[in-house]
C-alpha cells in the first residue's frame, strides 16, 4: 500500500533500488539527519535552547527590581500559547503599547564615528501597567522620561528604573505605579557607535573621490530588527507610526542629508557652527524597517514620473558619488518606467513625495526598499556601458523593479508578522519579472524566471530539510535566515501559478482590492487568498488550494502514463534523495497538492487546464484527438515536475531534434530540467536527459542553453574525482563546438539582447570543458590584454569568461600581478568584482593562499565582497581545500566580525562544501559543525548542506558508470 492507501507494485527505479510508496510508511528520516554526528547535534542544540531560554528568562526576572505584574508582562507572555505562530513569543513586545508617532533627531558625527540623538514616541497604552517595553540594542541610553499627553499635558510620571535585556534587545523602563491607559509622551537621549565593521544599524560607509581624497559617509539599512541600533523603538512590523526625523550634517563639502520623506527646513549653524539640522516632512503611517537616513556628499540626478492621473508628477533620484554621475542615467530611465508601470497596474499612486535610489559604497544586501529612499550595492545600481555587461544591466533592471515592488508589497501593505514575509519578498520577486518585461519586451525576462527563480528554488525544495513558504520564526536570528530562497522564490513561483489559474485580470483585481484594504497597515496570508476568492468566484477555492503550496514544504512529480488518448497522472512528493524517507502524516496535507495541470498538444498549443485533486488518487485525462506529443506543465508556471513514460520522453527528444522551435523556450528549458532533475533522483534513465542534450546544437536561445550548461556543468563537477570526467568533457566539447564557432568572442553591438545572453553561457561552458580553441582564444585575449600598458579592456559581455579562463588558462604569477594591480587601481564595483573573480581562477596553490589573505583585508577588499571573494576561489579545485581549511581555522575571526546573525556568513560553509562528494569531505563538515554547534541564522543552511553532499556521494557512487557506458554508445572513438 502507499500512503493514499492504494496499491502499488514494488518497482525498481532507474538506480536499481525498489521503489515504491510503501516507502513512506517507514517514519524514520532517514539518510544523514539521524547519523550519530547529527543526533548528537540536535540534542546538544536542545539543551542549549533550554539553556537560553532559561538564562533569559533569568535574566527578565533578576534584571528587574520590580517584577512586572502585567497580564502582557514577558513572564505572562511566555506562558501563554501562541496564536500567531511565533514560536517565543517573549521576543515579541506587548501589543498593549503602541507607537502612534516619532519625534527623532540624529546627530551622526561622521570624524568620530559616533551619533547622538533623541526620540519623542507618542504611545497608546492600552491596559493599565508598571512598565513599558520596546526595543534597543547597543545604544547607551542617556535619559529617559514618561509624560502623559492626552490628559495633563507636561505632568512627568517618575521612572523608577530603567535596564536593558541584551537577550532580548529590549529597553524596559518601569514605574512605581500603575501607568492608566492612555496616551503618553516616552523620551530617550542616547548615543551610539556608527557601526565600524558590521553594515546593519546607522553605520558609516567610506570611499575615496575622484581626487584620491577619503570620503565618509553614515546611512542605515534597518531590515529585519536593525532600527533598534539607531533609536530605541517598537521594532516589529506591525507597529507602524508616523515619523517626523530630523538630521544633523556638515554644511559645505557638499554634504547633505536624505530620508525617507522629504526635506522641509534647514538650519544653518545648528546645533553647532559648521553643522546644519534639517527637518523632513512627518511620514505617512509606516514600519521601523522601512526608515532610512544617509548623511552624504552624494550627487544626484532627477527625472519626474507620472501619476495615475497622467498630468501630476513626482521627482525619481538617483544619488551617487560624484565620479559616478554618469553611471546614474541608466537607473533613473528604467525606474520611471516601473514607478509608471506599477502605478497603472495596481492602480493605486505611489504615496510619498519623492522616490531616491542611493548607490552605497558598502552595502550589506544587494539592495533595501526603505521607503522613499531604495538602497543598493554600487554594482546592482550603476550601469557604465564601457563596463557593465549586459547580463550586468539586466541585473539592474530586476533589482529596481523588485524594490519598486516593495513600495506597495511591503511598504503600503506590510505582512504583521515575519512569518508572513513571503507577501513582501515573494510578490516583490515575482513582479520583477512582470514589471520588467513589460517595459522591456524584447529581452525575454519572462523566461528567466525559470533559471533565475524556479529551478533554484526546486532544489532546496526536494530536500528533507526544507520548510513551508509560512514558517514560524521568533528571534533575530530566525527572522534572518526565512530571508532565503523559499520565501522569495517558491513564494514568487506560487503567485506565478496562481496568477496563471486564476487569470491575470482577476489576479490583478485581487491585487488592487488586497493593497487598498490593507494600505498602511498589516496584512496576513489567509488575507491575500480570501480577497482573491472574491474575485475568482466559487469555482475554485483559493484558500484550499494555495494552502497545500504555502504551508507544507516540498511539491510533486506528476507522473504520467499514456495509453492511446487517455493519460493517467499520479503525483508524488519530490526528493532529490532516491532513499530519502518521509512521514506523510507530519504534514497537514499529507504531501499532497492540488496542482492546475495544464498541458499542451501537437494538435492544440493553447493550455488546458485541469485540477488534480490532493485527495484524488489519480486524473485521467482523454483527449479528444490522437496527439503525438503533450507537453504538461506549460511552460513549467505550476511549481511542479513531470515524468512521463519512456516513449513520452522519446517523442519529446525527437521533436526537439526535428522542430525545436514548435515547443516555447519556456517548454524546451523545463523539458531539458525536469528530465535532468528526473535522472539525479533515479526517476528517469539519464540516457533520457542526456539524450536531450543533442538538439542543442541547434538551439539559439540563451535560456534552454543556460539551464543545460548548469545541468551539464553539475555532472562534470560530481563526475571531477572520477576516471569518466575525459570522456564527458570531449562528449560536451563536440556539443559546444558549432554554438561556439556561432557565438564567437565578437560582440557586435546590433545584436539582439537574448543573442548577448546566450554567448556567456555557451563561452563559459566550452572553457569549462577543455574546448581546444575556446582556450587558446580565450588565452590570446587575455594576454593582449595583459600585455596592453594603454589597458583597453575585453567588451564587458566577454569579460567575465576572459578574466576566469584566461587567468586559469595562461595566467602565471606576473600575469597574477598585473591584474591585481588593475584589481587594486579599479573604482567601477562591478568591474572589480569581475577582476575579483578573475583573480581567483589561476591555477597556483601559493597565489590562491594570498588571495584569501587579501579576501579578509579590508584595505583591498569591502567586507561585503569578502564571501564573494572566498566563495569565487573555493570555486577553483586548486583553491577548495585551501579555502576550507582557511575557514574552519578562522572560523571565530569570521564570527566575530559578522555574527551569527549573517545570512551570508551562515552560507559560506555550505557554499564550500556543495562540490564536496566524498565520504571524507561529508565527515569533515560534520565534524566542523560538531565544533561550533552555534549556527545563527545558518542553521537550515547547515541541514541543507548535509545533505547535499549525502547526495553527491551518493550521486557519483550510482551515476558514474551508467554515464561512462552511455558515452561509450554515443562517442565513435
Ligand atoms: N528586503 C530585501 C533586503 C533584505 C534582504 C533585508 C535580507 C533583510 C535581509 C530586498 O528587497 C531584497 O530582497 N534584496 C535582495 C536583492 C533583490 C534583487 C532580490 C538582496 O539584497 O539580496
Ligand atoms: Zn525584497
Amino acid at each position: 500500500m502507499n500512503d493514499t492507501g492504494h496499491v502499488t507494485p514494488p518497482r525498481r527505479d532507474y538506480c536499481g533500488n525498489v521503489a515504491g510508496g510503501s516507502r513512506t510508511q517507514n517514519f524514520i528520516r532517514k539518510n544523514q539527519l539521524d547519523s550519530p554526528a547529527f543526533i548528537c547535534l540536535s540534542c546538544f542544540c536542545i539543551v542549549l535552547g533550554l539553556i537560553c531560554t532559561l538564562t533569559i528568562t533569568l535574566l527578565i526576572i533578576t534584571q528587574s527590581s520590580q517584577t512586572p505584574h502585567d497580564p502582557d508582562s514577558p513572564q505572562a507572555y511566555s506562558r501563554m500559547t501562541s496564536k500567531d505562530q511565533s514560536t517565543d513569543i517573549r521576543f515579541r513586545l506587548s501589543p498593549a503599547v503602541k507607537p502612534i508617532d516619532y519625534d527623532l533627531y540624529l546627530h551622526p558625527d561622521l570624524v568620530q564615528g559616533t551619533f547622538s540623538g533623541h526620540v519623542t514616541i507618542l504611545i497608546r497604552v492600552e491596559s493599565k501597567r508598571n512598565y513599558i517595553a520596546l526595543h534597543q540594542k547597543d545604544l547607551n541610553i542617556t535619559k529617559a522620561s514618561l509624560r502623559t499627553f492626552d490628559r495633563e499635558e507636561n505632568h512627568e510620571i517618575p521612572i523608577k528604573d530603567r535596564y536593558t535585556v541584551e537577550a532580548l534587545e529590549e529597553l524596559v523602563v518601569t514605574f512605581n505605579e500603575d501607568i492608566p491607559d492612555g496616551m503618553y509622551q516616552l523620551a530617550f537621549d542616547f548615543e551610539g557607535a556608527l557601526q565600524p565593521d558590521k553594515i546593519v544599524g546607522f553605520y558609516a560607509s567610506r570611499y575615496k573621490d575622484e581626487h584620491g581624497q577619503n570620503k565618509v559617509i553614515a546611512t542605515s539599512k534597518f531590515e529585519p530588527t536593525y532600527a533598534r541600533r539607531a533609536f530605541p523603538c517598537f521594532d516589529e512590523p506591525s507597529f507602524k507610526a508616523h515619523f517626523t526625523i530630523k538630521l544633523v550634517h556638515p554644511t559645505g563639502d557638499g554634504y547633505h542629508a536624505l530620508s525617507s520623506m522629504n526635506a522641509e527646513s534647514a538650519v544653518i549653524n545648528e546645533p553647532d557652527l559648521g553643522l546644519t539640522t534639517v527637518t523632513f516632512a512627518k511620514s505617512v503611517p509606516m514600519s521601523t524597517y522601512l526608515i532610512c537616513f544617509i548623511v552624504s556628499d552624494f550627487v544626484s540626478v532627477t527625472a519626474p514620473a507620472r501619476k495615475l492621473n497622467e498630468t501630476e508628477t513626482f521627482t525619481i533620484s538617483v544619488y551617487t558619488t560624484r565620479a559616478q554621475k554618469d553611471k546614474a542615467a541608466f537607473a533613473l530611465d528604467i525606474g520611471v518606467k516601473i514607478i509608471e508601470f506599477y502605478t497603472k497596474l495596481f492602480r493605486i499612486d505611489y504615496p510619498l513625495p519623492k522616490l531616491d535610489m542611493a548607490a552605497i559604497p558598502d552595502f550589506v544586501s544587494g539592495a533595501m526598499e526603505n521607503w522613499g529612499l531604495i538602497t543598493y550595492r554600487e554594482a546592482r545600481l550603476l550601469y557604465d556601458k564601457q563596463t557593465s555587461s549586459t547580463a550586468d544591466q539586466e541585473g539592474i533592471v530586476q533589482v529596481i523593479a523588485h524594490e519598486f515592488a516593495h513600495m506597495w508589497f511591503g511598504n503600503l501593505v506590510t505582512m504583521g508578522w515575519w512569518h508572513d514575509l513571503w507577501l513582501n519578498e515573494g510578490f516583490a520577486s515575482y513582479m520583477q519579472y512582470k514589471s520588467a518585461d513589460a517595459i522591456l519586451p524584447d529581452w525575454g525576462v519572462m523566461n528567466r524566471f525559470l533559471p533565475e527563480t524556479l529551478h533554484p528554488v526546486f532544489i532546496t525544495d526536494a530536500k528533507l530539510s526544507s520548510h513551508p513558504i509560512v514558517q514560524t520564526v521568533a528571534n533575530p536570528d530566525e527572522i534572518t535566515a526565512i530571508f532565503d530562497v523559499i520565501t522569495y522564490s517558491k513564494g514568487a513561483s506560487v503567485l506565478r501559478m496562481l496568477d496563471n489559474f486564476v487569470g491575470s485580470e482577476t489576479f490583478n483585481w485581487g491585487v488592487t482590492t488586497y493593497l487598498n484594504q490593507f494600505e498602511y497597515s498589516n496584512a496576513e496570508t489567509a488575507d491575500l487568498f480570501r480577497i482573491l476568492q472574491t474575485s475568482a468566484g466559487n469555482k475554485i477555492n483559493i484558500t484550499a488550494i494555495m494552502d497545500t503550496w504555502t504551508r507544507q514544504m516540498g511539491f510533486p512529480v506528476v507522473n504520467v502514463t499514456r495509453k492511446g488518448t487517455t493519460f493517467t497522472l499520479t503525483q508524488k512528493r519530490f526528493l532529490a534523495d532516491p532513499d530519502a524517507v518521509y512521514d506523510p502524516t507530519e504534514s497537514d496535507y499529507g504531501y499532497k497538492w492540488t496542482i492546475p495541470i495544464t498541458y499542451i498538444t501537437d494538435q492544440n498549443a493553447v493550455p488546458t487546464l485541469i485540477w488534480f485533486d490532493k485527495d484524488a488518487p489519480k486524473l485521467e485525462i482523454k483527449l479528444p484527438e490522437p496527439a503525438e506529443w503533450v507537453k504538461f506543465n506549460h511552460d513549467q508556471v505550476g511549481y511542479y515536475r513531470v515524468n512521463y513514460d519512456i516513449q513520452e520522453w522519446n517523442s519529446f527528444v525527437e521533436v526537439l531534434q526535428s522542430h525545436h522551435k514548435r515547443l516555447s523556450i519556456s517548454d524546451r528549458t523545463s523539458l531539458i530540467e525536469d528530465a535532468f532533475s528526473l535522472a539525479h533522483a533515479c526517476q528517469l534513465d539519464y540516457t533520457i536527459a542526456l539524450s536531450m542534450t543533442s538538439y542543442l546544437e541547434k538551439e539559439q536561445s540563451a535560456t534552454p542553453w543556460r539551464v543545460a550548461a548548469a545541468k551539464l556543468k553539475d555532472i562534470d563537477k560530481l563526475l571531477a574525482s572520477t576516471d569518466v570526467l575525459p570522456k564527458y568533457r570531449q562528449y560536451l566539447r563536440k556539443l559546444v563546438d558549432s554554438p561556439y564557432h556561432d557565438v564567437t568572442w565578437q560582440v557586435d553591438e546590433f545584436e539582439d539582447h537574448d543573442t548577448r545572453r546566450l554567448r556567456s553561457s555557451v563561452l563559459n561552458l566550452a572553457c569549462t570543458v577543455g574546448h581546444t580553441e575556446c582556450l587558446d582564444d580565450v588565452g590570446e585575449i587575455f594576454k593582449k590584454w595583459i600585455d596592453d600598458v594603454r589597458d583597453v579592456r575585453p567588451h564587458p559581455d566577454i569579460r567575465e569568461a576572459v578574466y576566469k579562463y584566461g587567468m586559469s588558462h595562461v595566467g602565471k604569477e606576473a600575469e597574477w600581478n598585473v591584474m591585481f594591480q588593475r584589481f587594486i587601481d579599479e573604482t567601477d564595483a562591478s568591474e572589480k568584482l569581475n577582476l575579483q573573480r578573475g583573480l581567483a581562477g589561476v591555477q597556483s596553490s601559493s597565489l590562491l593562499s594570498k588571495f584569501i589573505g587579501i579576501a579578509v583585508d579590508e584595505k583591498h577588499v569591502r567586507s561585503q565582497d569578502t564571501f564573494g571573494c572566498l566563495l569565487a576561489i573555493s570555486r577553483n579545485p586548486i583553491g577548495t581545500p585551501l579555502v576550507w581549511d582557511w575557514v574552519r581555522e578562522n572560523w571565530e575571526f569570521l564570527v566575530k566580525r559578522y555574527t551569527l546573525n549573517d545570512r551570508y556568513l551562515g552560507q559560506l560553509v555550505p557554499g564550500i562544501a556543495a562540490s564536496f562528494a566524498t565520504e571524507i569531505k561529508l565527515q569533515e563538515l560534520k565534524a566542523f559543525f560538531d565544533k561550533y554547534p552555534e549556527a545563527g541564522a545558518g542553521k537550515a543552511y547547515r541541514a541543507r548542506a548535509l545533505e547535499t553532499v549525502a547526495n553527491n556521494i551518493k550521486w557519483v557512487k550510482i551515476n558514474s558508470e551508467k554515464i561512462d557506458r552511455w558515452l561509450d554508445s554515443v562517442i565513435k572513438w
